[in-house]
């Protein structure tokens, strides 16, 4: 009996969609972007205890993962840190505060290393001023009483750490934990004020988005999908099956994010609110004053606070809009300033706290791009 030819087509178009979506599939099922995320498994894997040491340092954040970080190795058992002005963020960073907060995040990082070898590290912040290197570092075995180094626990945490860009649980974070970070940071947890800093976020990413200056720096940093994330490992990394599908099928782009009205922009507002609000507690750094030292302190805090946060199986996310230092911004800055800080201090960081999925390890440059000297 012949097949009629209704039932062939289907068959065979059904069979075509079935492939197509196979093959879909499978790409989608290979977006990890291996290049890009190589240094986190080579992390440790140096001979050289400063390499050793700063194959960690570089696994840090840092504003728009510009890795800003650049290390002379030239002289023995120092290392000299500056900070690569090409990696600048002129509009969302104007004075490089963030960058230099990054920079901290890094120090902490490599500090936390080098102990877990049994090595001190004395560090020197801006020897020459603020035009010159940010961070003379010297390796030694001893502390500077002659005694062993002791390692420091939170380098267990430093391969599973990251920074959470997503919707968090909806439930709180209980009282022992807060307890635990309240030496680093200080923690928002009443929902009355959690209300008041979750819409100021949303104000300020809102301002950020309609800042055309602001939100071109962005967009340019912007990475899509695997092949552009692993030929340059930084920047805002969009990857994975669900982004790369919303690739494929137009959604998103990068014409569509510098365009407000575009389909792709209101899916990235819609997005970014759904994130955004979903967040039951707030994590805050401010110092007194608002030197490059008071920065470098700033970052290695947070860097203490997001391993510990890591240890206690809580998500932490950078929320930085209203902190950002261009005009358009003023009114949200100084709203997080009344809202977060005493008067005459500086808000460093903000977060957002809660439970949130341990997502995956983001991209960096490996540390061999990093040597100069
Ligand atoms: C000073 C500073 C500001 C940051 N601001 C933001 C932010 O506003 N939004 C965001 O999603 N991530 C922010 N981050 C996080 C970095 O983008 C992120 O750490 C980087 O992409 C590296 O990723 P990882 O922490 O997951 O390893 C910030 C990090 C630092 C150190």
């Amino acid at each position: 009996m012949s097949m009629s030819r209704r039932k062939a087509l289907g068959i065979i178009g059904g069979g075509t969609i079935l492939a197509a979506t196979a093959t879909v599939g499978t790409f989608l099922s290979t977006r990890t972007p291996d290049i890009a995320i190589a240094p986190w498994a080579k992390a440790g894997s140096y001979t050289d205890v400063r390499k050793r040491a700063l194959s960690y340092a570089i696994l840090a954040p840092n504003p728009h993962n510009r890795q800003p970080w650049l290390v002379d190795l030239s002289e023995e058992n120092t290392m000299v840190l500056y900070r690569d002005l090409e990696r600048d963020l002129p509009a969302t960073d104007p004075f490089s505060r963030q960058l230099t907060i990054g920079l901290g995040c890094f120090l902490e990082l490599m500090t936390i290393a080098a102990a877990q070898d049994g090595y001190a590290v004395a560090l020197d912040l801006f020897p020459e001023g603020e035009q010159g290197p940010v961070a003379r570092a010297v390796f030694s075995d001893r502390d500077s009483q002659g005694n062993n180094i002791k390692a420091d626990p939170l380098f267990e945490q430093i391969l599973h750490r990251t920074s959470c860009k997503e919707p968090f649980e909806d439930r709180a974070v209980p009282i022992d934990k807060i307890a635990r970070l309240t030496p680093l940071a200080t923690t928002y947890t009443d929902p009355k004020e959690v209300a008041t800093i979750r819409k100021l976020t949303l104000d300020a990413w809102m301002s950020e988005a309609g800042t055309p200056h602001a939100l071109k720096e962005s967009v340019d940093l912007m990475r899509f999908g695997k092949a552009e994330i692993n030929a340059n490992p930084d920047g805002i990394d969009l990857g994975g099956p669900f982004l790369e599908s919303l690739m494929l099928v137009g959604i998103l782009s990068k014409e569509g994010q510098l365009d407000p009205t575009s389909s792709g922009f209101k899916e990235g507002i819609k997005m970014y609110t759904d994130m955004l609000t979903a967040t039951p507690a707030y994590a805050v750094i401010t110092t007194k004053g608002n030197s490059r030292i008071d920065q470098i302190e700033a970052g290695r805090r947070w860097m203490r606070l997001n391993l510990t946060t890591t240890e206690l199986g809580l998500a932490l996310h950078p929320v930085s809009q209203a902190l950002q230092e261009f005009p358009e911004m003023a009114e949200h800055y100084t709203r997080a300033h009344q809202l977060l800080s005493k008067p005459g201090e500086t808000v460093q960081m903000l977060g957002r706290l809660g439970f949130g999925p341990t997502v995956g390890r983001s991209p960096r440059w490996p540390l061999e791009k990093k040597i100069i000297g």
